[in-house]
């Protein structure tokens, strides 16, 4: 399945089909230098099987998690690029999560002012969210993307193969970035969650979940308004994300949590809890109300006393609230039931 993103002169496909990884050389040129970035985490057959069809390829390895998102990592890319004479006409494809996708996207962003850019996503996060939109970033003194810049792939190949590996936490977690494009814009795809098998519904639900993501950027590509719709859930969800002690959650469960406040139709509030207990995603979490008060406060998004909650009043339906930072402590209390 083939989706076109329409950004103009910065458009691109997106490529939805089982094994695409093993025919990228026939869906983009790879005969150029390419500086393939990944991470341990990432099976290395996945790795040997791009590699293989690039006759130019410098691969790097980094180490996974949240820390390669780092000016440092950043940084390892642009020279490993220069050390290896890379042109204006050369190219930097991830192969991982977000992780990847995010440093590796701003690497490319950065280097000459621009060089294309191939994301090959292999995570659920990273599939049905992170991989499009052209958002890249890494974090500065623990300031999630901080500094970034906006940069769209040339080509985006989504591989639903490439996620059987995933660890069953991890691929639960990132599907409720898909959940929530279900409550923002597509009812179908959240009965989707609701009925039938989530795995024998994987591409339907990916593509689903591309198609709410791809309308809205199209309409906003640099969030000048509604694009902030997709910052539903988390602006709680960061900040539980942020708070100590709360157990090590998942970005992806967090969100979960923090989608749940922002459901006003209480009977909707079950169904979604309801799926969340089919996923093994969180239903409830207690935490310091003060705590994360404090945080919603210092978040880059609270500007002139006011923070922006995406609220869900009905399936399918959203309306973004500019809320007083005085109104939220009765909005977060000391948990989510
Ligand atoms: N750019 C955007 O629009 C956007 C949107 C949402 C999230 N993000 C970013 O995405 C990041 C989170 O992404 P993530 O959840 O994919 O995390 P991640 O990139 O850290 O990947 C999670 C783990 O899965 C491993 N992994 C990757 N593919 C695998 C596979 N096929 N099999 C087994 N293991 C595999 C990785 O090694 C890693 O340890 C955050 O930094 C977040 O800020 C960006
Ligand atoms: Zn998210």
């Amino acid at each position: 399945m083939r989706i076109e993103v329409a950004l103009g002169s910065r458009s691109y496909p997106i490529i939805l089909e089982r094994g695409c990884l093993g025919r990228l050389s026939a869906l983009a040129d790879l005969s150029c230098k390419l500086l393939v970035v990944t991470d341990e985490g990432v099976p290395p057959s996945l790795l040997e099987g791009v590699l293989a069809q690039c006759p130019r390829a410098y691969p790097l390895i980094l180490p996974q998690g949240e820390g390669s998102k780092s000016l440092a990592a950043f940084e390892a890319l642009l020279t490993h690029m220069l050390e290896k004479g890379f042109s204006r006409k050369d190219k930097v494809l991830a192969l991982g999560g977000g992780v990847m996708g995010d440093l590796a996207g701003f690497a490319a962003a950065c280097y000459m002012r621009g060089i294309g850019f191939i994301n090959c996503p292999t995570t659920t996060l990273a599939q049905v969210d992170s991989s499009i939109g052209g958002k890249t970033a890494v974090n500065l003194k623990g300031m999630k993307n901080l500094v970034g810049a906006f940069h769209q792939p040339i080509l985006v190949a989504l591989d639903p193969d490439a996620l059987q590996t995933l660890p069953p936490r991890h691929f639960a977690a990132g599907l409720a970035e898909a959940i929530k494009a279900g409550l923002l814009g597509d009812p179908a795809l959240f009965r989707l969650f609701e009925e039938g098998d989530i795995q024998q519904n994987l591409e339907e639900i990916l593509a689903r979940s591309l198609r709410v993501k791809k309308a809205i950027v199209e309409q906003d590509e640099r969030e000048a308004g509604l694009r902030a719709c997709l910052n539903l859930g988390h602006t709680l969800g960061h900040a539980i994300e942020s708070a100590e002690g709360l157990g090590g959650l998942y970005h992806g469960e967090c969100v979960a949590l923090g989608m749940l406040p922002m459901i006003e139709d209480a009977s909707l509030r079950q169904r979604v809890k309801a799926v969340y207990g089919r996923l093994g995603l969180p239903q409830s979490i207690r935490y310091d109300g003060e705590a994360i008060y404090r945080f919603l406060c210092h978040d880059k998004k609270a500007a002139g006393g006011f923070v922006t909650l995406v609220r869900v009043p009905a399936l399918g339906q959203f309306r973004l609230d500019k809320v007083p930072l005085t109104d939220l402590p009765a909005i977060i209390g000391e948990g989510i039931e």
